[in-house]
């Protein structure tokens, strides 16, 4: 079930989708988060840093998952998705590392390290994942035709998602990682609520997909036709298809 929100300003958008991650932080018990990369949350997350530093709000107990990582990057590396979330977020708030998990893509056998994600990831029910879509309507790494039922696994990334990641790579797409480690569609599923944020024009293919197309894994975003309850948070050119 979708309830979709559409504002004007990506900074209106960044703060209605914290009013749902404040109920959560804000609830009868500490919860787990499910976090995202990319550009679309980064709104949200100064949200969480400026009410934890107003307001004291502590991610002390707080446990994290993070959806992905690229395959071959050094946790190190500028771009890794590691030290995207410590830029972003974690090095701005009061989470201690042991509390944050993301999915190793620097390992040497990186199935096996996917499967010892899920075995973490399945010891807690996420209350909150935060996701974003790409413009082939892909979640976390979960290109077209990924299966449904999939869990924490790698992916070989598509032209259009290495080519729309370029800008993080120098616009050179020979320097995009041509794989990552995922969690799966099934495993997104699992979590209670989601928040999925979305800008922009060349999203409104993407959201439309999710929202109004088939359900189909040509867009693995559609799946969320299926969760209770997803939060939707939308500027009026990402919704513009709708
Ligand atoms: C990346 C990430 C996704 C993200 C998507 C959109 O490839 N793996 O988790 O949602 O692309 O990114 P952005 O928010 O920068 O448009």
């Amino acid at each position: 079930m979708f309830h979709i929100t559409i504002k004007k300003t990506y900074d209106e958008v960044s703060a209605e989708a914290f009013k749902v991650m404040e109920g959560v932080l804000k609830g009868d018990h500490t919860p787990v988060l499910g976090l995202a990369t990319g550009s679309s949350p980064v709104g949200l997350y100064k949200e969480m840093i400026r009410d934890h530093k107003e307001n004291g709000t502590s991610y002390k107990d707080i446990i994290t998952f993070n959806l992905d990582e690229y395959i071959g990057l050094p946790r190190d590396h500028r771009e890794s998705y590691w030290t995207f979330m410590h830029v972003n977020l974690f090095n701005h708030i009061d989470i201690p590392d042991e509390n944050v998990h993301v999915p190793l893509g620097c390992g040497e056998d990186p199935e096996a390290d996917c499967a010892a994600y899920e075995a973490e990831l399945s010891k807690y029910t996420v209350d909150v994942q935060v996701l974003g879509i790409g413009s082939d309507g892909h979640i976390a790494f979960n290109e077209p035709g990924c299966p449904f039922d999939s869990v924490t696994h790698t992916m070989e990334l598509t032209e259009q998602t290495r080519r729309d990641n370029a800008r993080f790579f120098d616009n050179d797409i020979n320097q995009v990682p041509t794989s990552a480690a995922t969690m799966g569609l099934a495993s997104i599923m699992r979590a209670k609520k989601i928040i999925l944020i979305a800008t922009g024009a060349n999203k409104a293919d993407a959201v439309w997909g999710m929202i109004k197309g088939p359900k189909t894994t040509d867009c693995p975003a559609s799946i969320l036709q299926d969760h209770p309850e997803v939060y939707v948070f939308l500027d009026e050119e990402a919704a513009s298809r709708l």
